[in-house]
């Protein structure tokens, strides 16, 4: 579900692991930070949301999270979108150095907020956007694969179009943050456990079982050692050796996990 308008920068950001532009602050109406604290950047042309700003303690690997998962998303065209790490330098002693930017596409982004008001549109406009969202059902397998936890959130979903150009727009997936193994939950036989994901009302209800299957299915394909690169260009301070290890453990596991869970959950 990309829009081929941004195969180039799309590419270019999964194959390079840092971003060396010099982001500053933008001036343009800040961007209320969520719970790992960050703001919108700019850069040349390009604009960014920084984040995390908050200190993250070692078993919370933020900005390493994020990459990965960007970067699978990619292999797997799922809507996802394009994030770099980024290493600031001199932040206030109270904030994070290992950041990552992720790339702001569209000029207008509105966050899902209103798919749980629903029942004050129109029956007509609940039916389109039904129709619209459910075409995104087979991200529900990527957020099975990376145990998602975040996303029955009011932010972390946004719909983004060009009001210059209706062609171009698409609901992007945002904050992997709380995936993966963070807090270290993917201890032992844990990375084994694989559980329904709580996703908006509804975004649930117009889940296309059939399109998630064939996520799980891209899935299953995707090559071990593509996945044990996206995890092992990750530097060492970002995320230790032994939460990469753990982290491509999992995910290989839970590659073969995902379809059956769903053909018998969904
Ligand atoms: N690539 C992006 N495109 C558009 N908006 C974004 C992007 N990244 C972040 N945002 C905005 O920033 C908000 C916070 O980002 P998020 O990754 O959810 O951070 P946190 O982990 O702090 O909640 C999002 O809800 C969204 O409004
Ligand atoms: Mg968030």
């Amino acid at each position: 579900m990309l829009p081929e308008k941004f195969d180039t920068i799309r590419r270019q950001w999964r194959s390079e692991l840092f971003s060396t532009e010099p982001w500053i602050p933008s001036a343009d109406p800040p961007i209320k930070p969520g719970e790992a604290g960050g703001y919108r950047v700019k850069s040349g042309g390009l604009v960014a949301y920084l984040k995390p700003t908050n200190l993250c303690p070692e078993d919370h690997p933020r900005a390493a999270n994020e990459k990965i998962v960007s970067d699978l998303a990619f292999e797997l065209s799922m809507s996802v979108p394009p994030m770099l790490l980024y290493r600031r330098t001199a932040p206030p002693p109270t904030e994070e150095t290992r950041c990552c930017v992720s790339l702001i596409l569209y000029p207008s982004v509105y966050e899902w907020e209103f798919l749980w008001n629903m029942a004050t549109f129109p029956e007509s406009v609940q039916q389109i956007i039904r129709t619209m969202i459910s075409r995104y059902s087979s991200t529900l397998a990527l957020d099975l694969l990376i145990h998602q936890t975040d996303r029955n959130n009011q932010r972390n979903g946004v719909f983004c179009t060009d009001p210059g150009n209706p062609t171009y727009g698409e609901l992007l997936f945002l904050d992997h943050s709380n995936t993966l193994n963070f807090q270290n939950r993917w201890n032992g036989d844990a990375w084994k456990r694989m559980e329904m994901i709580n996703i908006p009302a509804t975004f649930r209800g117009s889940i296309d079982k059939a399109r998630v299957i064939e996520g799980a299915k891209q899935i299953e394909s995707l090559p071990d050692a593509t996945i044990r690169a996206i995890i092992d260009r990750i530097p060492d301070d970002f995320m230790s050796r032994a939460h990469k290890e753990r982290v491509a453990m999992g995910l290989i596991g839970r590659k073969s996990l995902v379809r059956p869970f769903v053909e018998s959950s969904l």
